[in-house]
């Protein structure tokens, strides 16, 4: 894969909260394609995030980069609606979150966004099957959702492997998010397992300069 084609997404759930709009410029800056935007719902899990007026905001501010909107909520349908009024590039929600994952992606599609898939990992990707080919993202996630600063699973890599054989072979063009515990030690292993599109938080925002950790990143993916 060209190196161009690869997506870094740095969660602003790591970022300081105070001073969103500044950390989000930033991060863009300093090399991010995307803002990858986290909302949990004391629900679905047990952490509370932000929701669509915050999307809205960092519009306003003036932020165009494609802003991935992650629900870890449940019901999911409303929240569709109002993060692709809020500005949302891509929609992506837990498949057992929704009564009717067909209804959901099609709200997706239809607001405009682009729709995806998350799965936990102890979710198989068998789970997938008959969405394939509405799915602009497969989002598989590299530790439990609810907090930022886990480990990366090791054994979701398998899953990668498994799920780009199955992307390749259906010549699909989705993209294959990975979530969790991605730093620079181990962004490369994962690229090579399949992955192109990386969210990392606590390993971009932990850092004092954006702009390094980035390029380290860009240069492991391309080594
Ligand atoms: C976890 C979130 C992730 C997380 C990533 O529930 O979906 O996006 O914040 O953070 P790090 O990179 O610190 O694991
Ligand atoms: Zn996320």
């Amino acid at each position: 894969m060209a190196t161009k084609d690869y997506i870094i997404a740095p969660s602003i759930l790591s970022a300081d909260f105070a001073r969103l709009g500044e950390e989000v410029n930033s991060v863009l800056e300093a090399g991010a394609d995307w803002v990858h935007f986290d909302v949990m719902d004391n629900h679905y899990v047990p952490n509370l995030t932000i929701g669509p007026m915050v999307c809205q905001s960092l519009r306003d501010y003036g932020i165009t980069a494609p802003i991935d909107v992650h629900l870890m909520v449940e019901p999911v349908d409303q929240l569709i609606q109002s993060f692709s009024k809020a500005g949302a590039t891509y929609i992506t929600f837990h498949p057992e979150a929704s009564d009717d994952v067909d209804r959901s992606l099609d709200l997706i599609k239809d607001s405009g966004c682009k729709a995806g898939l998350v799965l936990n990992p102890d979710i198989p990707i068998e789970v997938l099957d008959g969405f394939l080919d509405k799915l602009d993202m497969i989002l598989l996630m590299s530790v439990f959702p609810g907090f930022g600063g886990q480990e990366f699973i090791d054994s979701v890599l398998e899953k990668v492997t498994k799920m780009r054989s199955i992307i390749n072979e259906n010549s699909l063009e989705t993209r294959l998010e990975i979530d969790g515990g991605i730093k620079l030690k181990n962004i490369k292993e994962v690229a090579d397992a399949g992955a192109d599109t990386f969210v990392s938080g606590s390993a971009i925002f932990g850092e004092p300069d954006y702009s390094e950790i980035i390029r380290k990143m860009r240069d492991s993916l391309k080594a």
